[in-house]
């Protein structure tokens, strides 16, 4: 499995826990009224779970099994797919955590411009790789 497949699966995996644990306390919090504060996490269980975990893990997959070039050996734009994954989780942890600090909502909202812009650089690197079998 290649290096940038490893790092986004794991990455994922990473948010999938952390994801999980938030909502967990969420609904803790909706049975027995610990405090209030823990909806705070609210934005961040659902980008951790939405993008972190299942776009990621589409990710990883994705850069791993799709046809290469080359006889097999090049899997083109390489680059493209670095930029995605560096993108996806800075979008992720300035969308998940803006609103939990109180930060203002320019920081969520450039976290959501980095996950839109992770998205066409997966792109850019994906398409040339979606092709029939030769
Ligand atoms: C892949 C798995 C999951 C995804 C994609 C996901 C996604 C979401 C989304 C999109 C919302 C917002 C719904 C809305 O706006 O009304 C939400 C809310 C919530 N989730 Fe999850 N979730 C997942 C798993 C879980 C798990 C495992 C738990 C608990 C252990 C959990 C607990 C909650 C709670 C408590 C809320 C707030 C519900 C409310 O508004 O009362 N989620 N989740």
């Amino acid at each position: 499995m290649p290096r940038l497949s490893v790092l986004l699966i794991r990455t994922a995996l990473v948010y999938f826990a952390a994801g999980f644990t938030l909502g967990g306390l969420m609904l803790v919090e909706k049975a027995v009224r610990i405090d209030p504060v823990l909806w705070r996490f609210f934005d961040a269980h659902v980008e951790f779970l939405l993008i972190g975990w299942t776009v990621q893990l589409a990710m990883g997959v994705a850069f791993w099994m799709l046809p290469r070039f080359a006889g097999g050996t090049s899997r083109g734009n390489e680059p493209a797919a670095w930029t995605a994954f560096f993108l996806v989780n800075a979008g992720v942890l300035l969308a998940g955590f803006g609103s939990f600090f109180g930060l203002p909502r320019a920081v969520s909202l450039t976290g959501r411009v980095f996950e839109v812009g992770a998205a066409l650089a997966f792109a850019v690197h994906a398409w040339p790789r979606i092709r029939p079998s030769p």
